[in-house]
């Protein structure tokens, strides 16, 4: 009843958008030599390299709680009516943020930003944007000679014109990788020489540009173990040797490692706290974790284990951003299943909020329009907070409310 009443105080009228522009570049660059080095030689104390940070931090509500809520009835929701967001209001999701020094965006597919309607929500609603697909090593590096940047350039264009933060996704996956790299005949060495070049080459590209990158994306297994094609070539060092050279290309990016279903205390989140605390010990510039957040309604990490979580990385010294947060719903979804999608949204900001090392939320797509999910998860979808039409869901006005409410 709480959150249907504050809903429907919320009805804020759109008016004067601003129409996105975005250039896009069409280049190919000649993959370039250079030896590798056998050990890192620029390694920074991690101590000193939090000081170089972009991203703002942000302070914690010491009266917040985050606990979750029991589902309002479904007999007592009066339906939401047509409503458009606050684009050019204070109560953007953006504006609200910033006052927040809070990063809030989406993850976005190249060509959509072209798109007139898209572009000006995600200009208008949004302060960080992360490359769903455009920045992965078989999109961005597709011939073993070649790049092909115009997808990512297009991504970072748009930013760059919006004044947005970029995350960069991702420099090391066993997913979407290149046939002529993942099935080619390549020695330790010559892997090694591969990704060197391939990431001086991209990171070095957006110097300046991407903030944040991924830089190891879901290299624990549930079990705590790790994996991957790199792995396997270049045993389990690879992992300090791919952010020191990340560090190298851009020593003002933060690098963090990213992954699903680590969001709660857990065997894969376990791994990930002992990999890290390693790596600052051996003093390798990593600077935070990515909680990646895929939950369907109903199967939602424990709260109190998440923040258990963020807060143990933060004894670290380490940050912790959400990265890929979508909440699925089955197939059809009620208004009852809205309402509790728009709560789990509401509490997921709100235990970033109020941690003193989460400044970062960011969720996998802006609109049900185009998600990853209903192809991928057949009988469910939904997951976004912009429905097909563009038009807020309950989840968008309860994250419009936690940001309103919640002291900055
Ligand atoms: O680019 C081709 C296009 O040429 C072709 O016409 C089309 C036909 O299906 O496929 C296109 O490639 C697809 C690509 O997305 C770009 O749209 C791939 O088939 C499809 O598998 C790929 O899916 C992506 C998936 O990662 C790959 O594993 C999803 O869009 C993307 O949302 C998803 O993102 C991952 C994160 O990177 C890591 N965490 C989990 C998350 C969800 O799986």
């Amino acid at each position: 009843m709480r959150y249907l009443v504050l809903s429907l105080t919320i009805l804020i009228i759109l008016t004067g958008c601003q129409v996105a522009t975005t250039s896009t570049s069409n280049q190919t660059t000649a993959i370039p030599t250079k030896t590798i080095p056998a050990t890192a030689t620029d390694q920074p104390n991690p101590s000193s390299t939090k000081t170089e940070t972009i991203l703002p931090t942000i302070t914690a509500t010491e009266t917040s709680q985050w606990i979750w809520v029991e589902a309002t009835q479904p007999s007592t929701v009066t339906p939401l009516p047509t409503m458009t967001p606050s684009s050019s209001t204070n109560d953007s999701l953006r504006n609200l943020a910033d006052a927040h020094n809070l990063n809030i965006g989406v993850a976005v597919n190249n060509g959509l930003v072209n798109e007139a309607e898209y572009a000006e929500l995600l200009g208008n609603e949004f302060n960080i944007i992360t490359a769903e697909n455009a920045m992965k090593f078989g999109i961005i590096h597709p011939q073993v000679d070649s790049y092909d940047f115009v997808a990512a350039d297009e991504i970072v264009n748009f930013a760059l014109a919006h004044h947005m933060q970029v995350r960069g996704h991702t420099l090391v996956w066993q997913k979407q990788m290149p046939k002529w790299l993942q099935y080619g005949d390549w020695t330790s060495e010559q892997v090694s020489e591969i990704l060197y070049q391939h990431i001086q080459t991209v990171v070095g590209r957006y110097r300046g540009q991407v903030q944040v990158w991924d830089v190891v994306n879901e290299g624990i297994t549930g079990q705590g173990i790790l994996r991957n094609f790199w792995y396997k070539a270049l045993g389990p060092e690879y992992i300090d040797l791919v952010f020191q050279w990340a560090h190298e290309a851009d020593p003002d990016a933060l690098l963090f490692y990213n992954d699903y279903s680590a969001e709660t205390i857990n065997k894969k989140s376990d791994k990930i706290h002992e990999l890290l605390e390693g790596m600052l010990t051996r003093g390798i510039p990593v600077h935070g974790v990515g909680l990646q957040f895929h939950v369907d309604l109903g199967a939602e990490p424990r709260l109190t284990g998440v923040a258990e979580n963020i807060k143990r990385l933060n004894d670290l010294g380490l940050q912790v951003h959400i990265t890929e947060l979508d909440v699925s719903l089955p197939d059809n979804p009620s208004e009852e299943d809205l309402f509790l999608q728009a709560e789990t949204y509401r509490q997921i900001l709100g235990v970033c909020l109020a941690a003193d090392n989460c400044n970062t939320f960011i969720m996998w797509g802006m609109t049900d329009k185009y998600s990853w999910i209903p192809s991928t998860k057949p009988g469910s979808g939904a997951a976004l907070i912009f429905d097909e039409n563009y038009q807020p869901k309950p989840a968008y006005f309860a994250l419009q409310e936690v940001l309103k409410t919640e002291t900055p």
